[in-house]
């Protein structure tokens, strides 16, 4: 007999709870019973994969103190930048103090071998200003052969010594942005479009066939007329894909682009961005629009899913560092906008342990997924944070205000979830 559509869908009977959650538990049980077996393949030989089976083991039952270390790293080599995009949150006038991460960090540094993927820049600022990014390069890949060495820049100080160093890259995007003069000079103050074309033409000379190469941009207004000449120029210097970027509008400090410029509301100029994609496949141009893949590419950034895990993987899976305006270094593991700030030194991150098992970071991971979201401000204001939604915080400032007090907020509307804590 059927259902009349209006009645309400009978809530699942104990039986069928009961072997859902048995389904539950055995898929969980298959996925370890793989990762076990992996790992035991990798031991001795692929350090980096053995890792990852182990980390995915340990997100997946929930432990809080890891003997994994986490199969994404990222490190913001400077807290400076050699250029001013105008939709970027750096803003050098409140740099007080310009500072690199020393080489000899990098030396020391030896659970790296460990880290699947290794981000050789990170957070605000660009990794190629560093005088020595080129022996950090050699550094890691000497200490990681396993390794997959990523870089993000925006392609100013990619040529010399800096451009050889890329021989060691796996994957380098260079956020281009636009690709003609006109949108670059809208979009960005104190670079030279020029010079990057340059540097790029070059990159395009001597790359090695297994370096995978991105173009990116940020979809402001001004740049969409430039997304198809940009797989031209992908296409033209047999670069992999081009990326394209949701723009996160930024608090509106001197030189930022107006709100005008934001495209985050606008389905059907994001429906043309996205049909480019069949011209893009045309080309023979990998194409990601908002981290989805439209055109094939050949190479991705690690995506940590862990089936059967359930929840969030931050805690477990990803770790950054950054150096604040003042020159402060910081370790977190997301950038949910919110994210968990620890200070740390340098040698906290060269006995990375302290850092990695730290007691904050053990509330997180036991706190990040809980029943009861009450326990963790941080997580509980990132699931509700709509980051293209920088001016107006209001509404989460009034929900927060009733459901979560303990949460405060600064001036200029950001929440503040938790406090800066310092690695013991
Ligand atoms: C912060 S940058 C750091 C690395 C390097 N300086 C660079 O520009 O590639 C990392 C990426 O974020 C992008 N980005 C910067 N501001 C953004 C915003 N407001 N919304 C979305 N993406 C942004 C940049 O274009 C770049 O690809
Ligand atoms: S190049 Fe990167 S760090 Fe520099 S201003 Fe642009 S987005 Fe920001
Ligand atoms: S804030 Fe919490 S929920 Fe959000 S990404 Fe980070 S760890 Fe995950």
């Amino acid at each position: 007999m059927l259902r009349n559509a209006m009645e309400p869908v009978p809530k699942r009977t104990p039986i069928a709870r009961l072997l859902r959650a048995l389904a539950r538990v055995a898929y969980r049980h298959a996925q370890s019973g793989r990762d076990l077996l992996l790992a035991a393949a990798a031991f001795g030989h692929n350090p980096p994969k053995f890792n990852q089976c182990l980390n995915r083991l340990e997100c997946r039952y929930g432990r809080s103190r890891l003997w994994s270390y986490p199969p994404v790293v990222g490190f913001a080599l400077s807290n400076y930048c050699n250029q001013r995009c105008r939709f970027c949150s750096l803003d050098l006038k409140q740099v007080t103090r310009r500072v690199v991460l020393p080489v000899d960090l990098f030396e020391k540094m030896t659970w790296l071998r460990y880290v699947q993927e290794i981000w050789l820049s990170g957070a605000a600022g660009d990794s190629l200003v560093h005088p020595e990014f080129a022996r950090i390069v050699r550094a890691v890949r000497g200490t990681a052969p396993k390794s997959r060495l990523m870089v993000c820049t925006n392609g100013l100080g990619l040529h010399g010594e800096n451009l050889e160093a890329t021989e060691h890259l796996d994957y380098l995007n260079v956020s281009a942005n636009a690709a003609s003069e006109p949108t670059y000079a809208a979009l960005i103050h104190g670079g030279s479009f020029r010079r990057l074309l340059a540097n790029l033409e070059a990159l395009a000379e001597r790359k090695r066939p297994s370096l995978a190469v991105h173009l990116s941009m940020v979809l402001a207004r001004s740049a969409v007329p430039d997304v198809k000449p940009m797989i031209d120029l992908a296409a033209r210097l047999k670069f992999d894909a081009v990326e394209v970027y949701r723009y996160f509008p930024i608090p509106p400090v001197e030189g930022a682009l107006p709100l005008s410029e934001a495209t985050h509301d606008e389905p059907d100029l994001w429906r043309a961005v996205r049909q480019l994609s069949e011209y893009a496949r045309e080309k023979g141009v990998g194409y990601l629009v908002a981290g989805e893949q439209l055109a094939p590419c050949r190479s991705l950034n690690t995506a940590v899913t862990y089936p059967g895990a359930g929840g969030c993987c931050s805690p477990w899976s990803n770790g950054h560092i950054s150096i604040g305006p003042d020159g402060e270094k910081a370790f977190s593991i997301c950038c949910s906008g919110v994210s968990l700030n620890l200070a740390v030194d340098d040698a906290a991150l060269v006995d990375f342990r302290k850092v990695w098992n730290s007691p904050r970071m053990q509330e997180v991971r036991r706190t990040v997924n809980a029943d009861d979201e009450r326990q963790n401000n941080m997580c509980w204001l990132c699931r509700r944070l709509e980051r293209a939604d920088y001016g107006s915080k209001s509404h989460l400032r009034e929900l927060a205000g009733r459901k979560r007090p303990s949460i405060a907020f600064t001036a200029s509307d950001d929440p503040i979830a938790f406090p800066l804590s310092r690695v013991a």
